[in-house]
Parts: structure tokens; C-alpha cells; sequence
């Protein structure tokens, strides 16, 4: 395995702006596994698979459930979901369905994947827990509720979501909730994360914090 900086948080903390960033200026690999959620979820909606769904409905939905990254693409079977997968339906249903074990262990490969031939900046709920838990540098990346609902906000409006706030502050704690809640590799600080509270910071001050302790090193 290369080395991996694992960043996780809550919904709209700022980990993918941030771990972007970091990526571009040390030159490692961005992988976003929300997003691979997101297109599982996306796929398992189109198949008919309910919320509810027992395990022997997922596995066979599964198995029809290609997720992949090409050129800064997300791919399902094949075909672009990069636009579709940011809704926040897809969200929902990204939250939901990411506690059931046949989806976890169905993306596990893909994500240990990414690291094995680029060093890799990964964001999302459990890699510094269960996906890469020997990560070379670990962030948990927090901010209150109020401003995560605030930059969720601005991001789905400003990809031509149509947005309620009020809304958008519901999902975001009812999401809280579920990601933290559940049984399978909830959202939580590693014992060897570092902690990053961005709320009223910049994205620059917080890139830079990051930076600045990435370079002094673990
Ligand atoms: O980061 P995001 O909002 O795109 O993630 C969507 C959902 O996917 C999130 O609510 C929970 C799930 N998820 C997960 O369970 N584990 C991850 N590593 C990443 C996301």
C-alpha cells in the first residue's frame, strides 16, 4: 500500500474541498468514497430495491452494481453519474443504504484499491477506522451543524439543485445521526486523528492547518 492521508467528518464539513487541495499540492491521488456510495445507492433506487430491503434482495442488486473512477468521472456500469449522484435524494439514499454490510464490503476492494499504485488523500466516514486504519496522517474534519447547512446549501444551489434550507439543516442531522449511529463502521474520531473544527474558518486557513501538519509528519 502507498502512503494514504484518510480525512473523515460529517456531511458538509468541507473534507472533499479540502482533500482535493491537499491531493493537487502533493501531487497524490483524490479518492472521494461518497461518491461511490452515492452510485451504489443511485443504482440500487433504480433497481427497485427498497430501504428496507432484507440482505438477500441486495446482494443479487449488487452484483449488477459497477462503481468506478475514470478520468475524474464516477462511472456505474459504465455511464457518467458525476451530476445525477450529487442530488440530495442520492445523499439520502447514500446514507441509508451505506449501513447494510453486502454494500460496505462490495466497495471495499475498489477503495484499498486506490491506494496501491498512487499515494492517496481518501475522505469519507470510516477511512481512518476500518478502510485504512495504518493511514501515514489522519483528520477528522468537523464544523457545527449551522455552518455545514450553510456550505450545503451554497454547493447544492450553486449546481442548480433546487434547495430548502431549513431542509438541507433537517438531512444534515438526520444524516448526523444514521452515520454515526449505525452498527458498521460508523462516522467517529480515530484515536489517532487529528481533530480540525473549520467553523468560521476559511478553506485556505484550514487547508493550510492541514498542511502545515501533514509536513511535521506523524
Ligand atoms: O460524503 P457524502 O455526503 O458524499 O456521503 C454520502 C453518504 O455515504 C454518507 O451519508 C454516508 C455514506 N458514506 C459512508 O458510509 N462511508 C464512507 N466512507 C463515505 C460515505
Amino acid at each position: 500500500m502507498k502512503k494514504v492521508i484518510a480525512i473523515d467528518g460529517p456531511s458538509g464539513a468541507g473534507k472533499s474541498t479540502i482533500a482535493k487541495l491537499v491531493a493537487k499540492e502533493l501531487g497524490y491521488k483524490y479518492l472521494d468514497t461518497g461518491a461511490l456510495y452515492r452510485a451504489v445507492a443511485l443504482n440500487l433506487v433504480r433497481l427497485g430495491v427498497r430501504e428496507d430491503a432484507s440482505d438477500e434482495e441486495l446482494i443479487p442488486a449488487l452484483e449488477k452494481t459497477k462503481v468506478e473512477f475514470r478520468k475524474g468521472m464516477i462511472l456505474l456500469n459504465g455511464d457518467d453519474v458525476s451530476r445525477e449522484i450529487r442530488s440530495p435524494e442520492a445523499g439520502h439514499y447514500a446514507s441509508v443504504f451505506s449501513a447494510r454490510k453486502p454494500v460496505r464490503e462490495h466497495l471495499m476492494s475498489v477503495q484499498r484499491d486506490a491506494a496501491l499504485h498512487s499515494d492517496l488523500v481518501a475522505e469519507g466516514r470510516d477511512m481512518t477506522t476500518v478502510v485504512f486504519p495504518s493511514a501515514h496522517m489522519k483528520f477528522y474534519l468537523d464544523a457545527s451543524v449551522e455552518e455545514r447547512a450553510r456550505r450545503r446549501t451554497l454547493e447544492l444551489s450553486s449546481r442548480g439543485f433546487a434547495i430548502d434550507a431549513d431542509k438541507i439543516r433537517l438531512d444534515i442531522m438526520e444524516r448526523d445521526a444514521r452515520d454515526s449511529g449505525r452498527d458498521l463502521a460508523p462516522l467517529k474520531k480515530a484515536d489517532d486523528a487529528q481533530v480540525i473544527d473549520s467553523t468560521g474558518l476559511s478553506v485556505d486557513n484550514v487547508f493550510r492547518k492541514i498542511l502545515d501538519i501533514i509536513k511535521k509528519g506523524p
